[in-house]
């Protein structure tokens, strides 16, 4: 059995340690990282400002070289960014030069599927993600919680087995985070992806997370990982979800700091 009771382990970070030096001085940004995440896993990495956690996305996903420590995916060693594994960024990523239909067919292209064939699947994403009768606008003409919709659209209709996803809701407001959260949980269930999100967002991390990291920065470590067991769709008010966030916070605060507060 895996980690959290998967029975695969899809990525496997070990021993993992980032140094960032420039002539004047060293930045110990990761330290001592170890950690695996299931096949078909919800995996959130947690933790506040700086602490690491785009550095370490970065490095899963092979956009960056680790200083000491390894990357494993299906037991193979990352050294490069794969195509079999996309990232979906804050700022979106898509081309403000092609309508929605065209930013959602860009992976395919690349993987060279045919016009029709790009078209269908294209059309099957973006109606996925909501966004039937916007295909032929451009990214100006959108809400950043569409922009959002359309990134999404275009890592899934590439059918990667990984998504690494770097604070996709950072830029969008509170309820529409909320919502684009309910329509991620529903894909990933249906789709089966391996997910690897970063967020600072507590509440956001236990809903969506199977387990939790929690990080704590200078340099950035794994303070602990939180499995949790709760029935999706969550509710964001249950004693169940609030139970979590306290532990969350005493992990950042420590437990005697936390019941002070919840008492208040
Ligand atoms: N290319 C770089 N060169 C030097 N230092 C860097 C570089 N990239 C990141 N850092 C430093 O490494 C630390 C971790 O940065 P990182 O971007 O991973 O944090 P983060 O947890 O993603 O923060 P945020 O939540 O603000 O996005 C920070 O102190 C940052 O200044
Ligand atoms: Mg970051």
């Amino acid at each position: 059995m895996g980690s959290a009771g998967y029975d695969n382990i899809k990525i496997a970070v070990r021993d993992l340690t980032k140094l960032f030096s420039n002539n004047s001085h060293n930045l110990h940004a990761l330290e001592a990282i170890n950690l695996e995440v299931g096949e078909g896993e919800f995996f959130c990495l947690l933790g506040p400002s700086g602490c690491g956690k785009s550095t370490l996305l970065n490095i899963m996903a092979g956009f960056e070289k680790p200083t000491a420590g390894k990357v494993l995916i299906g037991g193979e060693e990352i050294k490069a960014p794969n195509p079999r594994y996309v990232t979906v960024f804050q700022d979106y990523g898509i081309f403000p030069w092609r309508t929605v239909q065209e930013n959602v067919e860009f992976g395919l292209e690349i993987k060279g599927v045919n016009g029709s064939e790009r078209e269908n699947i294209a059309k099957e994403f973006i109606k996925l993600v909501g966004l039937c009768g916007f295909e032929k606008r451009h990214p100006y003409e959108l809400s950043g919680g569409m922009k959002q919709r359309v990134s999404l659209a275009r890592a899934l209709a590439v059918n990667p087995e990984i998504i690494f996803m770097d604070e996709p809701f950072g830029a969008v407001d509170a309820l529409t985070r909320m919502k684009l959260q309910e329509e991620l949980v529903k894909i990933w269930g249906k789709e089966n992806k391996t997910i690897i999100f970063v967020t600072h967002d507590i509440d956001e991390a236990i809903y969506l997370g199977d387990r939790i990291a929690v990080m704590t920065p200078v340099p950035g470590k794994i303070k602990s990982i939180l499995e949790v067991t709760m029935s999706r769709p969550r509710i964001r008010t249950g004693s169940d979800f609030l139970g979590i966030k306290e532990k969350i916070y005493s992990e950042f605060f420590g437990l005697e700091k936390c019941q002070q507060k919840v008492k208040l």
